[in-house]
């Protein structure tokens, strides 16, 4: 990743600005046409946002119509930890398709167009198809989960996101024998998406997983965060959020899911196959070729000099995911 100085990093962070009015408006039209779908109510007393509200979380200015979602049975799904403000997840971003900078994402992402949207679903399926973003949202009930995130650049926070386990998704196209791994695909449109074109990444974005990691409960299809859909710099509408790995497994806007037969290309593996594995699972012990992986800088919470959080092995989902990696080598599987 293009990776500046902590300090640089930091002055990025501080100088950030907020969503200008016209991307709420924008989203509002969205949301409007959800809400015909019947999937998102207005109800302004709504469980996630009387729990956002009273831990001085300040979602989408309450601009956003709520995202209804219950709170997660999935073990592990729900993190003790302060959660990272709103301000902060929503406006240090990496969404390299608007821009290289902290601070581009938000600034630039208001052109991103998510409606219509669909995901295209082939490959190695008995049921190819292709999926509106408004049956999507139907495929199983919404549910919160409080992950951390754990950014190869070594800094993390803690995000209440909404959505439901990839495994429904996947259940639901019922993946043949020979499918062994999973390929995510993001939008790529020149047209709205100031550097699809640059030599940043050979575009689209690409991700993948093996199929048991996609299947583990805790990969996330996730549509919101903090009670109200994804802003559009976060990945909307529509992203994985995959918490025991780097984040940028966890690719955004997506269109195409692909199963296959073998391991597919990515698109950072394949900018830097030394820097970003395939894997890329969290892990203090696996040092990233030009910087420690040990420790991690907690976006908000830290001034400009604290001392780093020690970062944990699976970003601290060890007990729910490490059976995966059971005989591995993760030195060289990283
Ligand atoms: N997905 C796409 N399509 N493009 C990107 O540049 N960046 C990745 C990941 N998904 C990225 C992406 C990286 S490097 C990270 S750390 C996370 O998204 C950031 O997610 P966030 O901005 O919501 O924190």
């Amino acid at each position: 990743m293009l990776i500046k100085s902590q300090d640089q990093c930091m002055q990025d962070l501080l100088s950030r600005e907020l969503t200008p009015k016209g991307v709420f408006e924008g989203r509002r039209t969205a949301l409007r046409k959800l809400a015909n779908a019947g999937l998102i109510l207005s109800a302004t007393g709504s469980a996630l946002n009387a729990r956002a509200q009273s831990s001085s979380i300040a979602p989408g200015g309450g601009k956003l119509a709520p995202l209804v979602g219950a709170h997660s049975s999935v073990l592990g799904a729900v993190v003790m930890e302060k959660p990272t403000t709103y301000a902060d997840a929503s406006s240090y971003n990496n969404y390299y398709e608007f821009g290289t900078d902290k601070g581009d994402p938000v600034k630039n992402a208001h052109t991103l167009k998510i409606s219509p949207w669909s995901i295209q679903i082939e490959g190695l399926v008995k049921k190819p198809m292709k999926i509106t973003l408004e049956d999507l949202l139907k495929v199983h009930p919404m549910e919160e989960r409080i992950y951390r995130m754990r950014c190869v650049e070594g800094w993390s926070m803690v995000i209440p996101w909404v959505g439901y386990s990839l495994s429904e998704l996947i259940n639901k196209v019922e993946p043949l024998g020979g499918a062994k791994f999973v390929e995510f695909v993001s939008m790529a449109d020149p047209k709205t998406m100031p550097f699809v074109g640059s030599g940043i990444l050979d575009w689209p974005y690409t991700e993948g997983l093996r199929m048991d990691e996609a299947m583990h409960p805790l990969t996330l299809l996730s549509f919101g965060m903090y009670g109200e859909v994804l802003p559009n710099q976060s990945g909307a509408p529509v992203r994985l959020v995959v918490p025991w790995k780097y984040g940028f497994k966890s690719a955004k806007s997506i269109v195409k899911i692909r199963f296959l037969e073998k391991m597919p290309a990515t698109a950072w593996n394949k900018a830097a196959a030394n820097e970003y594995g395939f894997y890329s699972n969290v892990n203090p012990n696996v040092d990233h070729p030009r910087w420690s992986q040990a420790g991690e800088r907690r976006i908000g919470e830290d001034g400009l000099f604290a001392k780093k959080r020690k970062t944990l092995i699976f970003n601290g989902y060890e007990a729910q995911v490490g059976q995966l990696y059971a005989g591995m080598d993760l030195q060289k599987n990283f």
